[in-house]
């Protein structure tokens, strides 16, 4: 007999049935979920999306956000930045249309005032950069280098909501490749592409940015979209389109980090309407290494952490040991 049930008192069924599901409970071994992008370690692939979670300060108020597996910064640039006119957000049947413009402090903004608060988080912290020129990028990635501790610096070459750069980088394979080797040019770190849905052929750009020197990619932006205030009669944002996110963009996604899997070898962030565990297997299955949750922190501040449990839940459950192991197995 288990000695744990030696002086319990109870009859020999009953030992019986505890024994049986002592012994289940000690068989259990959770899955291990941490995750590897390019030498970048993390205890979990789930990461927070760029623009939806600041530099993490609001968060933080919620919960412990070092249980996370790594946090992208929002969006800088070389100068501080106002953004556009409100109205900025906009709700939509299934996600939410925005057209911030990119607000933020400033690279040196940034690195005097939150940088000191995130590298000792003690997890690994990814900073966002756009440039309205390939310098901008250039000058952005040397910067940041300096910084001791940075894990890696994520290239957007795919807002739609500012004038000049961002988007327009990433819709051809030339241009996507001109910024992102010039971000490669400007560090030693790890160098991520965030890639634009709104092209013919994500194939291509995903090609030509890992060509650059991109040591793995991270998809997708917002869809471009719009809305039309029926009382003025007249387009609701200021720059006419806004970005598309949240779970009505998830097909899309799925679809695309599907479609980058089968084209490059670097490994692949994958985002775009990420509300559960459920949608964040879907993902690793079509090819994500980590995943990012980016609209939901908004409805659910706690979504990530929900995420990371059910994820180890289902890996445990199905008797997955490792991530690896799921990582692209849809194919
Ligand atoms: C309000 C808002 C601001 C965003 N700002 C940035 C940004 O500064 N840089 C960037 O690369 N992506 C930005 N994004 C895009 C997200 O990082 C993400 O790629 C996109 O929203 C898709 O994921 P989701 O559907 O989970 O939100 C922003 C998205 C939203 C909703």
């Amino acid at each position: 007999m288990d000695e744990r049930f030696l002086n319990t008192g109870w009859n020999r069924y009953e030992v019986e049935r505890a024994e049986k599901l002592q012994r289940q409970t000690d068989e259990v071994v959770f899955a291990d979920i941490s995750a590897n992008i390019c030498g970048i370690a993390m205890k979990n692939p789930v990461m927070v999306a760029s623009g939806t979670f600041g530099f993490g300060e609001e968060y933080a108020g919620f919960y412990d956000i070092s249980r996370l597996g790594a946090i992208v910064t929002k969006g800088l640039t070389l100068e501080p930045r106002c953004g556009n006119p409100p109205p900025r957000v906009y709700e939509t049947p299934a996600g939410m249309l925005n057209s911030i413009g990119l607000e933020n402090p400033g690279v040196e903004e940034f690195i005097r005032r939150e940088w000191p608060r995130l590298c000792r988080l003690g997890i690994p912290v990814i900073a966002n950069i756009d440039g309205d020129t390939v310098d901008d990028y250039y000058r952005m990635a040397r910067r940041l280098s300096e910084l001791d501790g940075l894990a890696a610096v994520e290239a957007n070459i795919s807002c739609p909501n500012v004038e000049k750069g961002g988007m327009a980088f990433g819709q051809y394979p030339e241009s996507a490749y001109e910024a992102v080797k010039a971000v490669r040019e400007g560090t030693n770190l790890p160098v991520i592409a965030k890639l634009s849905p709104n092209v013919t052929d994500i194939q291509k750009i995903a090609e030509a940015v890992v060509d650059a020197g991109a040591d793995a990619v991270s998809l997708i932006n917002t869809l471009q979209g719009m809305a039309i205030d029926i009382h003025t009669k007249k387009p609701l944002f200021c720059r006419t389109f806004a970005g598309l996110s949240g779970p009505a963009v998830k097909p899309v996604a799925v679809r695309m980090v599907w479609q980058v899997y089968e084209t490059v070898k670097v490994p692949i962030i994958g985002m775009g309407g990420i509300t559960s565990w459920r949608d964040a297997v879907e993902f690793i299955l079509a090819g994500a290494s980590a995943i990012s949750v980016g609209t939901a922190n908004f409805v659910d501040p706690f979504a990530p952490l929900k995420i990371i449990s059910g994820l180890r839940q289902y890996m445990t459950n199905q008797g997955i040991k490792t991530l690896n192991e799921i990582i692209g197995a849809a194919h």
